[in-house]
């Protein structure tokens, strides 16, 4: 048994990552372990986990187990956590209520928690003393080792925590069973050391490991065989890429090395502004299948709050960045975070994040109320707001997101866009896809259309989405 701490969390040191090739196997009794038997699994939070839990679907079905829909009907059931805000924690608690359920009448179901969850101190307790029937408690660093984690709770039948707080290395050659023939998430980066005052991620996903560029590339090119349209390069910091390589060789590098691979269109999540360098901005602007969107998390428009959050930019260093990326990259689309009732965030504050909010008019934002994280520098700050004043701040702002939003939409009407379409929308009878400012486009067109990339009229714009019709299929 290994359980997290938060202090060692906390650590980094010069060690050098290391790239271990070998970390996943399976031993023969492994690779039949699941056969004739099904597995479901539940994720939470952001594309990392979504990426994390393809990557344990393969491992699963290379053990021979079937992927389920429903809880019902498996033998597994893997719950990958999200720790971010306080009410990613609560749909997990009442998912464990309902697994519990369940294990009364279909009592050799096994439970395996994951996640960011599961990185937690507090949490990784209250699985071991409150929720012991949960079979395998598994952190971020080491979910490729759950083959051997199965195996071992199959015949001891007893709960096993195995949750590193290590800085962590990077791990290669683990299999990823790809929700999408079309778009694929491709991670090049873990962890993060930026250590924002409010974010547990840094805690969660340890040191910032860089995987090496020849690694991604070879990826991507496979990628590009197989078909793919499009790929998502991940990390909590994208634009730190390679800084701890030294390499020389840093994320406007990789950008257009991906580029030249020729893969139709390029994403990628997340940027932090201090990071952005012109470089990069010049390389967005050059390259086609580099999609003209930005995700460019504010979080404050105040700079003392940004300078209590550790964000390490003042309010005109990020408006003169996003109009620099504003002037530069054709038809750019800017997204943003942002955070209100941070611990001392006064009505004059928040003025200023409404202030720049109607400045920038941002295509979309992500919009939240602090929630406090045991463990980060702020969750000691004084905090004298209301919950009832932040969640009228909320409304407050999110007035105003909504407002930009249907007004920026509004320029696509009647326009001919590309969208790649991935598959039937929510909406009766119609296809959804992504425009390359990363539109959401529910589309009237023939299913024949589905992994292409096509041009659509706009015949209708709401302030989440938009509507259209194929005018021309490739
Ligand atoms: N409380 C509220 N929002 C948070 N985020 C990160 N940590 C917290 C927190 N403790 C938001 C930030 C980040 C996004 C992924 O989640 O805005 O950019
Ligand atoms: Fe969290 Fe800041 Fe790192 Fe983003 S950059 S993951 S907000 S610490």
């Amino acid at each position: 048994m290994n359980l997290p701490n938060i202090k060692e969390a906390r650590i980094r040191t010069d060690k050098k990552v290391e790239i271990k090739r070998d970390e996943y196997q399976l031993s023969p009794s492994m690779k039949v372990l699941g056969v004739g038997k099904n597995y479901c699994i539940y994720t939470y939070g952001c594309q990392m986990n979504v990426h994390d839990s393809e990557n344990i679907s393969a491992i699963m079905e290379e053990m021979g187990y079937s992927k389920k829909e429903d809880m019902d009907e498996a033998d597994v059931i893997i719950l990958n956590t999200c720790a971010i805000r306080e009410n990613a924690h609560n749909k997990v608690h009442g998912m464990l209520g309902r697994i519990k359920h369940l294990k009364e009448t279909k009592e050799d179901i096994i439970t395996v928690f994951c996640g960011c969850m599961a990185q937690e101190e507090g949490i990784a307790n209250e699985l071991k003393e409150k929720f012991p029937w949960v079979d395998i408690v598994m952190g971020t660093h080491n979910f490729h080792k759950l083959p051997l984690y199965l195996e071992k709770t199959l015949t001891t039948k007893q709960q096993d925590i195995e949750v590193f707080s290590i800085e962590g290395d990077v791990i290669e050659g683990i299999p990823v069973k790809r929700d999408s023939k079309y778009k694929a998430w491709i991670n090049i980066m873990y962890g993060c050391d930026k250590f924002c005052t409010y974010c547990i991620v840094p805690y969660t996903r340890g040191k910032q490991r860089s995987r090496l560029p020849e690694d991604i590339l070879k990826e991507v090119k496979d990628l590009v065989k197989e078909g793919y349209q499009e790929v998502t390069l991940l990390g909590q910091n994208v634009n730190a890429y390679g800084k701890d390589l030294n390499l020389h060789y840093g994320m406007a590098n990789l950008l257009e090395d991906v580029a030249k691979t020729n893969i139709p269109r390029i994403r990628f999540v997340t940027s932090h502004p201090w990071d952005f360098t012109d470089d990069m901005i010049d390389i967005i602007a050059k390259y086609d299948n580099i999609m003209p969107y930005i995700h460019l998390p504010l979080q404050s428009g105040s700079t003392k709050i940004l300078q209590k959050m550790g964000r390490k930019y003042t309010k005109e260093e990020y408006r003169e960045l996003f109009y620099k990326i504003k002037n530069k990259i054709k038809n750019v689309s800017i997204t943003t975070d942002i955070i209100v009732g941070f611990p001392g965030e006064s009505k004059e504050d928040f003025q200023e994040t409404l202030d720049l909010v109607d400045e920038l008019k941002y295509d979309l934002a992500y919009t939240f109320i602090y929630s406090k994280r045991e463990g980060t520098p702020a969750s000691n700050f004084k905090d004298e707001t209301t919950e009832e004043e932040k969640k009228e701040r909320l409304a407050e702002l999110n007035k105003k997101i909504n407002q930009y939003a249907l007004e920026n939409n509004q320029k696509y009407l009647n326009k001919i866009v590309d969208v790649l379409i991935e598959g039937k929308s929510e909406k009766e009878g119609r296809l959804m896809g992504y425009t390359d400012t990363m539109k959401l486009v529910n589309v009237k067109a023939s299913e024949k259309y589905i992994g292409k990339i096509v041009k659509v009229k706009i015949t209708e714009v709401k302030t989440w989405s938009l509507d259209g019709e194929v005018v021309d299929g490739k």
